[in-house]
């Protein structure tokens, strides 16, 4: 392995997560992550900050909310549960506000 090349000032994960109706852990995120994720992405993108804030769809975060979907927030470590697209905007503020400042674009 060797270090990557291009790293995000912060990343958004959006678990996109979905589940089989009979699984116990039954979770939202599959049904809600999807168009909490383009959301945040088109709102990341319209402020031109794509190349340096990633918005990315993951697997099970191990939150597995019944509504709503889980979200994680890198470098914070911050996770919320039962977020839908009404969160997206604070969301996205909070990905903007808590990037640390490597002297990059
Ligand atoms: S399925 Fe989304 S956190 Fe587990």
């Amino acid at each position: 392995m060797r270090p990557a090349r291009v790293l995000p000032q912060a990343q958004l994960f959006v678990c996109t997560n979905s589940r089989a109706a009979s699984d116990p852990l039954t979770s939202g995120c599959g049904a809600t992550g999807p168009a909490v994720f383009d959301a945040a992405r088109a709102l990341v993108n319209a402020q031109g900050r794509l190349r340096t804030h990633w918005v990315t769809r993951t697997g099970c975060l191990g939150q597995c909310p019944r509504t709503g979907c889980a979200v994680a927030l890198w470098p914070s470590g911050e996770q919320w549960i039962e977020a839908d697209t009404n969160d997206v905007a604070a969301m996205v503020a909070r990905l903007c506000l808590t990037a640390p400042n490597r002297g990059e674009p």
